[in-house]
């Protein structure tokens, strides 16, 4: 197995978070040893105590790209979900990591805006939370990400399976042939039947 990082990038609400959860769990599913740094919860302990300046975005990002780079030498996926607003840290981390795949989670603002999952964009409108992303501070795009999700426009289960598959394609992974080519589809009926028994559907 061979490690690398996989670097979550967008607007707040965005669903940096749901989408990399679930690439998570199939990683595990498959045998694949990995970690997940998400910005909420990296600012609780080793970002905690910095705010949201330039200077201390880029502190808390190249904190999380150091320990995917440690990660990553150590043959584990590494996940890593954080707005990382600006681009010029975000190719830092790239360069310092090598063996990164950056996810651009691209939902429209207003998409962001109207989910308002934490309830913080009604706040950064009021004036209430200043330099917030995309209403107060800048967002500054991937110009060539790996991967692009349309998050409003797929459930998180397709964004989580095109970053899986960008996996497979790059060798990070290994390929798993899709049901369709392993079971034909008297034995597919016979396995939903088996599994509804056992209560898993
Ligand atoms: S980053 O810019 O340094 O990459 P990070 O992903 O760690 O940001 O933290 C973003 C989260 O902090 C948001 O999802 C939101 O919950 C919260 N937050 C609080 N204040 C702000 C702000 N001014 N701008 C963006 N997010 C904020």
């Amino acid at each position: 197995m061979v490690g690398c990082t996989l670097w979550f990038t967008g607007l707040s609400g965005a669903g940096k978070t749901t989408v990399a959860n679930l690439v998570e769990e199939e990683l595990r599913r498959r045998g694949q040893k990995v970690e997940s740094l998400d910005g909420d919860v990296v600012r609780t302990h080793l970002s905690k105590g910095l705010g949201f300046s330039k200077e201390d975005r880029d502190t808390n990002i190249k904190r999380i790209a150091f320990v995917c780079e440690l990660l990553t030498r150590n043959d584990v996926i590494a996940i890593a979900a954080a707005i990382s607003p600006y681009r010029e840290v975000r190719d830092y981390a790239r360069r310092t990591i090598g063996a990164f795949v950056e996810v651009f989670v691209d939902c429209p603002l207003d998409v962001c805006v109207a989910r308002d999952t934490k309830g913080l964009y009604k706040k950064a409108i009021a004036g209430e939370i200043t330099n917030f992303t995309g209403v107060s501070d800048p967002y500054e795009e991937p110009e060539s990400p790996e991967v692009t999700l349309h998050t409003h426009e797929e459930p998180p289960e397709a964004s989580a399976a095109k970053v899986i598959g960008k996996l497979e394609e790059l060798g990070y992974i290994e390929a798993v042939a899709p049901l369709d080519d392993v079971y034909t589809e008297a034995e597919k009926e016979e396995l939903a039947k088996r599994l509804a028994d056992l209560g898993y559907i």
